[in-house]
């Protein structure tokens, strides 16, 4: 059995992939930074009009020597204008590096204004460079949204309901009022495709009459190409610092026909399922996040530890293959492990979720599950059954000290496994998904720290760690 305590731990899910980045100081060549896999990648553009630029994208934050100062003349004076635009996006970017290797230095922040909520505990990666990265990011982080396309397909989403996150996302970044919003494209650092696919899915399949994804892939990358034509920023990085955010199961399928296009895009996903073409250094998982009709604060029932009567609780339907094997092996047997299919007249989802010890959370048609972030509202203990889930926020956050990961075979052992967790080391796990409610939590406008800003974070850390260079 895995132990949570703030010492190192062993995962208990195999599926998992952790995340480490090394940060390597060009000065001091020593690891300084925990965050993802140490990786870097040069690559050239190939058949740019845009001269013979070189992209670096740099995973590991190696800073290589800044390219030297071109020697001004007359005739380029339009050129250097536009270098130096991309010149000062890169140049901030590098301060926001330097600021974030000196908290890991410290263990401590540096902030531009009073800080109300410090991030602390062994449930963040590291704790100091996370702190220090948001500071950076409510400071400078600039996006671009591209103007081009009609609504409802683009600039709007879905607000309510299991896809909620993908309309929420999109209108607080396009609403006006983001902070985070650029003026120009020359200050961003980041361009947003506000394509919605399940508004796509919405007015152009229902009702079904075929699951052919073509419309779906061809109304997407048309965007692409027609952003991609009219503007230089696509081609610059071959969308390298492009992202598209969706919660739709058939988000992933957009890039199938044409992986090319797709090569470098980041993809801010519900369906975060990697064996199925996400990948984890590049997209972003995209908590799901089932947001009822009316008003979006959800109804809390978290009762103290000492009143979670119930061991273990599910309701659903049999969605999927994992949650027919839960079904199969729980549904309505035992008082202690609670799984039901349909729950009965007068019991309710929220107030037996917050009446829980450990709250399953099972894979449906695809990987994500909303009732990972509805654990956090009920104060339960999540349980992840699935395979091949990267979890959100895993680049920041580490899973293994506040949820308990149990592989598809293991199903008919839930009962032991989660009995088997000594009392003490629940209560530190439930204590920390107490902590970690806020990243969880919906605010619009987004609030520092809130599931918009976590997502956000997952972005900015992806365009950190690229440089690229005229
Ligand atoms: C570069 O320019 C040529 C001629 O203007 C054009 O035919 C070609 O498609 C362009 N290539 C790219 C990648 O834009
Ligand atoms: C950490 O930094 C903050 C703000 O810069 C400062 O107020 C605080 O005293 C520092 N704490 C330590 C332990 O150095
Ligand atoms: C994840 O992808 C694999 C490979 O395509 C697939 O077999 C599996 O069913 C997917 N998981 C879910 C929950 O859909």
């Amino acid at each position: 059995m895995a132990t949570f305590s703030c010492s190192p731990t062993l995962l208990l899910f195999p599926a998992f992939i952790p995340l480490i980045l090394l940060c390597l100081s060009p000065m001091y060549q020593k690891n300084l930074f925990i965050f993802f896999p140490s990786f870097s990648i040069t690559f050239t553009y190939q058949n740019s009009n845009h001269s013979t630029k070189q992209l670096l994208a740099e995973l590991s934050f190696n800073i290589s020597p800044s390219p030297s100062p071109s020697t001004p003349s007359y005739n380029a004076v339009s050129c250097i204008r536009k270098k130096g635009r991309s010149e000062r996006v890169e140049a901030d970017l590098a301060s926001a590096r330097a600021a974030i290797r000196e908290a890991i230095r410290t263990r401590n922040y540096t902030s531009y204004k009073e800080e109300k909520f410090i991030p602390r505990g062994c449930m963040y990666r590291n704790e100091y460079a996370f702190h220090q990265s948001h500071i950076e990011m409510v400071e400078r982080f600039k996006i671009w949204t591209y103007k081009e396309g009609e609504r409802p397909l683009v600039h709007t989403g879905p607000m309510k309901h299991i896809y909620a996150i993908e309309g929420q996302f999109i209108e607080e970044i396009e609403g006006g009022k983001s902070p985070f919003k650029a003026q120009h494209p020359d200050e961003a650092h980041v361009f947003f495709l506000p394509v919605s696919v399940a508004y796509i899915v919405n007015y152009i399949y229902l009702p079904i009459t075929t699951y052919s994804r073509d419309r779906l892939v061809r109304i997407f990358t048309d965007y692409i190409k027609v952003v991609a034509k009219k503007y230089p920023y696509w081609s610059r990085t071959k969308g390298a610092d492009h992202f598209m955010v969706s919660c739709h199961d058939w988000a992933p399928e957009v890039a199938g026909q044409d992986p090319e296009l797709y090569k470098n895009l980041i993809r801010v996903l519900c369906n975060a399922n990697s064996s199925e073409g996400f990948h984890p250094k590049r997209d972003v998982a995209l908590p799901e996040l089932n947001l009822p009709p009316r008003g979006f604060s959800p109804r809390r029932f978290a009762q103290p530890p000492d009143k979670r009567t119930i061991l273990a609780f599910f309701a659903g339907g049999a969605h999927g293959n994992i949650r027919k094997i839960l079904l199969h092996h729980w549904k309505d047997k035992d008082n202690e492990v609670q799984v039901h299919e349909y729950l009965s007249k007068g019991q309710d989802y929220s107030k037996l979720m917050g009446r829980s010890k450990f709250c399953l959370c099972p894979s449906g048609f695809e990987v994500a599950s909303p009732r990972v972030v509805e654990s956090f509202y009920a104060g339960c203990v999540p349980v992840i059954i699935s395979d091949n889930y990267v979890l959100p926020f895993s680049d920041v956050l580490d899973w293994s000290k506040f949820s308990v990961q149990i592989p598809v075979e293991k199903i008919p052992q839930i009962k032991t496994i989660l009995q088997s967790i000594p009392g003490n080391k629940y209560l530190e796990m439930q204590r920390r998904v107490l902590k970690l409610r806020r990243h969880f939590e919906l605010n619009r406008p987004a609030k520092p720290f809130d599931i918009i800003h976590m997502v956000l974070h997952s972005i900015w850390l992806r365009r950190l760690n690229l440089r690229l260079q005229d």
